[in-house]
């Protein structure tokens, strides 16, 4: 049986905000009967790709997924289930914006399936949210978590931090709030600038003012490490933390390398196909994607073979953000490749990194710099 995920990617949301280079668009009208069709019918032609598939997990992401109507996202998934195998304990995730209109829906999505949410709270500062140029207020943002807390068996929110003007003082006293509302699960991003969005161009201009310098943006991450591992909150991913076994499965199959199918514009994937592994991403424009999928065409951009090395490549790359490490003996085993010896004992001098029972960790001190060490052990 070959295990997967399913990624549902919806374009749409209700604006831009000004940070966000994801594949999302604003559309005066969407007629979510023909996305449904479109998705249905590229769900159908994955089936003949993949023999005898069991789904682990399916993500709903996005854009703004809590736009969907929960009669769609129901007929999706009594669409996948026909296809394909379902885990017995398969985790349905889906991203919900906290405005009040989309909560009201929470029930009737957790009826259609979904057990995890993952609400984009990103902060509870009204006057952040406003330079976030974020819709909700701090209001609606706890309500839907509490919501959210009621009706789901696993919730999880994003915030940003790094943001303009904010102190490490302002964020830990966030942290401490954001904690003490006991979701199973927490995301936390540093805020990037992103090139062609709206921050991105105010930043080449100047004009993007106070953002924290690199020492602050260093403490930031540590301070938000040391909070969530003290409150229980376990840093299993850079940007990721969980309460005892709550981590998102979904994610952490993407970080192992393991098999995903992408479906929905500019979606990617990943899959093993005689004893080969291939990649693709979605045609990323909206309208093109859903005619290509009306065509029974799978509305595919690029499809590659993964060299050897560039799946050896994405192994470390992924397996170094994870909290567990990255097994080197397995490394050897499907790969036939061992780091650098004197690279890997600079990196331990350093107090970077450590290798325990064949795993390679990379410590809190290393964690700012992954990048490089990533870079180093590539050589
Ligand atoms: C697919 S996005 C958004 C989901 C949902 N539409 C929302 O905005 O809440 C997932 C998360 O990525 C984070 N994110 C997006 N752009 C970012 C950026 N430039 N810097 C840091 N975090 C970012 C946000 O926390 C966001 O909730
Ligand atoms: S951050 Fe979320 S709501 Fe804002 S534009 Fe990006 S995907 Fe849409």
């Amino acid at each position: 049986m070959n295990n997967i995920s399913i990624y549902l990617h919806w374009p749409f949301c209700e604006s831009k905000c000004p940070y966000c280079d994801f594949n999302s668009h604003v559309r005066e009208k969407v007629v979510q009967e023909d996305w449904l069709q479109g998705y249905l019918k590229n769900i159908r032609l994955w089936v003949s790709i993949f023999q005898n598939p069991k789904i682990k997990t399916i993500y709903f992401g996005g854009g703004t997924p809590s736009l969907m109507e929960p009669n769609i996202v129901s007929d999706l998934l009594e669409g996948l289930y026909k296809y394909y195998s379902i885990s017995n304990n398969i985790e349905i995730s889906l991203e919900a914006n906290p405005s009040s209109v989309e909560i009201k829906k929470f029930r009737d999505y957790a009826s259609a399936g979904i057990n995890r949410i993952s609400i984009g709270v990103q902060s509870f500062v009204d006057k952040d949210l406003r330079l976030l140029g974020r819709r909700h207020n701090s209001k609606e943002a706890l309500s839907a978590v509490e919501i959210g807390k009621n009706i789901f068996e696993n919730l999880s929110f994003d915030l940003i931090y790094g943001r303009q003007f904010q102190s490490l003082l302002d964020w830990e006293k966030e942290l401490q709030f954001a904690i003490s509302l006991r979701s199973q699960h927490l995301s936390l991003y540093q805020l990037t600038v992103e090139n062609n969005t709206a921050f991105g161009k105010l930043f080449d201009k100047g004009k993007l003012k106070g953002l924290p310098c690199d020492e602050l943006s260093r403490k930031l991450f540590m301070t938000t490490n040391d909070i969530c591992y003290s409150h229980g909150y376990k840093p299993y991913e850079i940007s990721n933390f969980a309460l005892d076994k709550q981590e998102c499965k979904h994610n952490v199959n993407y970080w192992k390398c393991g098999n995903f199918l992408g479906i929905g514009p500019g979606a990617h994937g990943r899959y093993q196909f005689n004893q080969k592994r291939f990649s693709y991403e979605n045609i990323k424009n909206p309208e093109t994607w859903l005619n290509k999928s009306f065509n029974e065409d799978l509305a595919i951009n690029i499809k590659k073979r993964m060299s050897d090395l560039d799946h050896f490549e994405e192994f470390v790359i992924m397996g170094l953000r994870l909290s567990e490490g990255l097994s080197l003996s397995k490394m050897h085993k499907n790969f036939g490749k061992r780091f650098d010896e004197k690279i890997l004992q600079e990196l331990i001098r350093l107090g970077f990194i450590e290798i325990a029972s064949n795993q390679l960790k990379v410590l809190q001190k290393g964690k700012v710099l992954l990048n490089y060490i990533t870079k180093q052990l590539l050589t």
